[in-house]
């Protein structure tokens, strides 16, 4: 069921308690805090087709981090089923307090582009699979893992981003993201690491069978929050209105994501004996079309 995204605080006393939660806990205070102040307005003028794209963008990407919330909350769990030291299960409890403060930052992007962020979404509750064909402590490592993969793919289209955006507050939103999602993408990896000499040849079977999967999953969900869709390349004046609102251009994007996938996921998974260079090849593609 569709549902609006509530992105601001109510009126009782635990919206100053979740301003704290932001201040003391989420990082980036003083010039660096990526909250909109008053005083952000835009630098310049854009095309009005770059700013309809931008918004666009921006609101696709404000849906993703807010399921991305959903997800490092359902991991949480299933790492207490599977045994997980506590230091896991808050670090994956803060990604996913993260991920609503990316949400809340996409939306006020949004408001400064000068539109209105209220969006109606479905959560899918079923993003994240509970898998029983393996151990429990498998089951959490693949997912988490998985969430992991995707940011380590994402982070190279931020440091893009980051590079060439103009607009000296959406430079702090990128920022901040760039930063907490660095963690996202450690902590999955940190897990495999932590775990895997401890996992029996079994669990380790049910690992590299994950991979095809995994992989084809990984695929079609990077390709689905690719910016721009995969129309035409824009003319070069709104194109570099796009780059200065803190986007990639597609094909370049696309372009550096398989690159990732090959010069650093593969292999790193490849390191801890998962086969994944041959899963690439034998993965299970999927359709998001959605
Ligand atoms: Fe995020
Ligand atoms: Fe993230």
């Amino acid at each position: 069921m569709k549902s609006i995204m509530s992105l601001k605080p109510g009126p009782t006393s635990i919206a100053s308690f979740h301003e704290r939660i932001i201040r003391s806990m989420l990082g980036g205070e003083g010039e660096h805090s990526p909250e909109k102040r008053d005083d952000d307005v835009l630098s310049r003028d854009y095309h009005p087709r770059a700013m309809e794209v931008a918004i666009r963008t921006w609101r696709k990407r404000m849906i993703h981090e807010y399921e991305s919330a959903a997800v490092f909350a359902q991991i949480v769990p299933q790492l207490m089923e599977g045994g997980a030291t506590i230091d896991f299960k808050t670090t994956v409890l803060r990604c996913a307090m993260d991920e609503l403060r990316h949400a809340t930052l996409c939306s006020q992007v949004i408001e400064f582009l000068g539109d209105d962020p209220r969006t109606e979404v479905e959560i899918d509750l079923g993003q994240v699979p509970n898998h029983d064909d393996c151990s429990k402590r498998v089951g959490a490592l693949r997912n988490l893992l998985f969430a992991s993969l995707t940011e380590t793919i994402s982070m190279g289209l931020l440091t893009e981003e980051r590079e060439r955006v103009e607009e000296p507050y959406i430079a702090r939103v990128l920022r901040r993201l760039a930063a907490d999602e660095s963690l996202h993408a450690r902590v999955g990896w940190t897990y495999l690491a932590a775990l895997h000499d401890d996992l029996s040849d079994e669990e380790r079977q049910q690992l590299r069978d994950y991979m095809p999967v995994a992989l084809g999953h990984l695929e079609a969900e990077l390709l689905h929050a690719m910016p721009l869709g995969s129309g035409e390349k824009p003319p070069r004046q709104i194109l570099d209105d796009l780059f200065a609102l803190g986007f990639s251009e597609a094909s370049r994007a696309r372009r550096l994501m398989y690159q990732a996938i090959d010069e650093v996921v593969l292999s790193r998974l490849d390191a801890f004996g998962l086969q994944a260079t041959d899963a690439w090849d034998e993965r299970i593609t999927v359709d998001l079309a959605h």
